[in-house]
């Protein structure tokens, strides 16, 4: 039975990345559950973020699970420069790969897997995979930069992630990213979420500790 305590997962998309190791060490100070680091390849999504390496360098900051979001295409061609460093690796439904083929790659591995949808996709296209991924990444912006204003129109898909969840047939985690904050926490996990990636409201935030156990205790 997965836990459904609310995970709070920093985007590193959002910090100072020319002091990213003390960037790492402050948010796990500041009580951050996981880090979630957003892999742009610049043709999946019209911008390029970072790789393998930069993923290396902070698991050498942090101890905590690091959530990787790849936001490529042919995901699968890259999963073992991941791996090493990854508790979870999410891969997209409209990327060119063979889904079920790549979910089942990371599962084998032992780390969980995550199906990532963008705004544009019905959640209908996901329910032929219902069973072959442990985290439902449900984008609340268009994927592609941090800072963008949360968009609700996703929230009745999350709902109805959650009416499958309690069907009791499949245990998967419902995960938030884009445009998420104390507001937008409380709606998402109001809906069914459980997982929160927040990207600016936690890096800009004065407090970190705080913002962070906001975002938990919605
Ligand atoms: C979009 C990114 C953002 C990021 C969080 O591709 O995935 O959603 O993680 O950004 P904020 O929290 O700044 O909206
Ligand atoms: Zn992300």
């Amino acid at each position: 039975m997965l836990s459904r305590k609310t995970i709070v997962a920093p985007s590193i998309l959002a910090s100072d990345f020319s002091r990213l190791g003390a960037e790492m060490e402050r948010m796990t100070s500041a009580g951050a559950d996981w880090i979630h680091c957003d892999v742009m390849d610049g043709h999946f999504v019209d911008n390029i973020s970072f790789g393998p390496a930069i993923v290396e360098a902070v698991s050498r900051y942090t101890t905590l699970p690091l959530d990787v979001h790849l936001m490529i295409d042919h995901p699968d061609r890259y999963l073992e420069r991941f791996m090493p460093f990854a508790s979870s690796i999410s891969v997209h439904l409209e990327a060119a790969h063979d889904v079920s083929k790549t979910l089942a790659t990371v599962r084998e591995a032992g780390l969980l897997a995550g199906l990532a949808i963008s705004p544009q996709t019905p959640i209908e296209k996901i329910e032929p995979f219902l069973g072959a991924f442990d985290i439902l990444l449900i984008m609340t912006v268009h994927p592609g930069r941090g800072g963008q204003a949360f968009l609700p129109d996703m929230l009745p898909k999350i709902a109805q992630a959650a009416f499958w969840r309690s069907q009791g047939t499949y245990e998967f985690h419902i995960e938030v990213d884009g445009g998420i904050n104390a507001l937008t926490a409380l709606d998402s996990v109001q809906a069914g979420a459980n997982i929160l990636v927040a990207g600016t409201s936690v890096f800009r935030a004065p407090d970190a500790a705080v913002e962070i156990k906001q975002l938990r205790e919605v």
